[in-house]
C-alpha cells in the first residue's frame, strides 16, 4: 500500500488530540459494534473522539482496499475520471486513494450526514500537498432520503464501507448508478454481510444493463457458492500509533474487503481472477479461480508456459486462461 507520508503524518497528527488510551478504548467500542454487526459505527457516534479513532485505526486500511480496487480497473477507465463523487465520505479515505491513484486533475463531490466528516476532511486536505491539482466540495445528505437535486452525474461514484451502514440498499444503488456517467465503485468489508452486498448490488446492476470492469471475469450469475464469499485482502503497515490503538505488535494487518466495479459500457475483462492465495508446491503451482465457466481450481505445471507467472501471482490478481 502507498499511502502517502504527509497523509500519515496527517493522520499521526490529529490522533495525537488524545491519549492512545483514549483512542484504544473507543476503537474497542467501534470495532465492537462492526463485529456485533449493528448499523452504527461511526454514523452514530456524535463524539470527535470516535471519528478520530475510525480515523486512526480504520482511514489507512480502507485506504488500502480503495487502492488496491483501483489497480484492478483498467487504465482507459480511470483516465475519463474528472469528477467524482463519493457516498458516505467518512474520513475521507476513498477521495485520497483516488487522488492517489489517478494523475488528471479531479474534482470530488463527498457526501455524509455527520459534520465530522467534513471537518475531518478540511483537516487532511489542508495538509495535502495537492493545490489546483484537486478539488473538494462536501455536503451534507442522509444518502436514505435519495441524493441531493442539485447533483449532475459523475465520470465516477464512490461508496466504501457505508451501504452496509444502511437501510435502503436499493434506493442508494439506484441513485448511484443514476448519478454514474463511466463507473460505480462499491466496497464492503470482506466478510459474509459485506460480500452478500455486493452480490446482490451485482444482481441488480447487471439487470439495469451495468457491466463488470473488475473484480468479475464475467457478467453472468455470481459462481460462488452459498456458504462462501468472494474478498480478497489488502496489506496496511502499522503505524506505531495503530499498533498501540488495536493492540497488535505486529507491523501490518491484512485488511480484508469486497468489492465490484461496474462500468456503463462492455470491457474486454480478463479471462479469470485468482480467488485464494495461490499454493505454491514442489511441480506446480495450484490456483482457484472464477471463470466464466464458473469456479475452478487450476494445476499450473512446471512444464507450463504460465509456470513462472504462476509463481509470482497474488490473491486477486486476474488470470489469462490459455
Ligand atoms: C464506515 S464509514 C466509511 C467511510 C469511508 N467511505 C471509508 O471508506 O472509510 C461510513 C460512513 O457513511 C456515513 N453514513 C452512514 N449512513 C449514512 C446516511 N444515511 N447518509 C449519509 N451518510 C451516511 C457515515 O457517517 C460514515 O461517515
Amino acid at each position: 500500500m502507498s499511502i502517502p507520508l504527509w497523509l500519515m503524518d496527517a493522520v499521526e497528527e490529529r490522533s495525537s488530540l488524545h491519549s492512545p488510551k483514549k483512542l484504544a478504548l473507543a476503537y474497542s467500542v467501534l470495532n465492537k459494534t462492526y463485529k456485533d454487526n449493528r448499523a452504527t459505527s461511526v454514523a452514530s457516534s456524535e463524539n470527535d473522539l470516535f471519528w478520530d479513532a475510525y480515523l486512526a485505526a480504520r482511514f489507512p486500511a480502507t485506504y488500502g482496499a480503495v487502492e488496491k480496487a483501483l489497480d484492478e480497473i483498467p487504465q482507459s477507465i480511470l483516465a475519463k475520471i474528472q469528477t467524482v463523487l463519493d457516498i458516505g465520505t467518512g474520513t475521507g479515505a476513498a477521495v485520497f486513494a483516488m487522488a492517489q491513484a489517478l494523475s488528471q486533475k479531479i474534482t470530488f463531490t463527498c457526501l455524509d450526514q455527520e459534520a465530522q466528516s467534513q471537518e475531518i476532511m478540511d483537516f487532511l486536505w489542508q495538509k495535502s500537498p495537492y493545490e489546483d491539482n484537486f478539488a473538494f466540495h462536501w455536503m451534507n445528505c442522509d444518502i436514505q432520503k435519495g441524493l441531493p437535486q442539485s447533483l449532475e452525474t459523475y465520470d465516477a461514484v464512490v461508496c466504501s464501507y457505508t451501504l452496509g451502514e444502511t437501510n435502503s440498499i436499493q434506493k442508494i444503488l439506484e441513485d448511484a448508478w443514476n448519478k454514474t456517467r463511466h463507473i460505480f465503485i462499491l466496497i464492503e468489508p470482506g466478510t459474509m454481510p459485506g460480500f452478500s452486498i455486493i452480490k446482490k448490488a451485482r444482481e441488480f446492476l447487471c439487470s439495469q444493463g451495468a457491466f463488470i470492469a473488475a473484480p468479475c471475469p464475467h457478467n453472468d450469475p455470481c459462481p460462488m457458492e452459498h456458504g462462501n464469499w468472494c474478498h480478497f485482502s489488502a496489506r496496511i503497515p502499522r503505524s506505531s500509533c495503530m499498533r498501540k490503538i488495536k493492540g497488535g505488535e505486529l507491523g501490518y494487518e491484512d485488511e480484508k474487503f469486497s468489492y465490484c466495479a461496474f462500468v456503463r459500457e462492455s470491457i474486454d475483462c480478463p479471462s479469470a481472477r485468482i480467488l485464494r492465495h495461490p499454493q505454491i508446491h514442489g511441480g506446480h503451482v495450484s490456483l482457484q479461480l472464477c471463470t466464466k465457466q464458473g469456479i475452478q481450481d487450476c494445476l499450473v505445471s512446471k512444464k507450463n508456459s504460465q509456470y513462472k507467472k504462476a509463481r509470482k501471482s497474488s490473491w486477486g490478481d486476474s488470470w489469462d486462461m490459455p
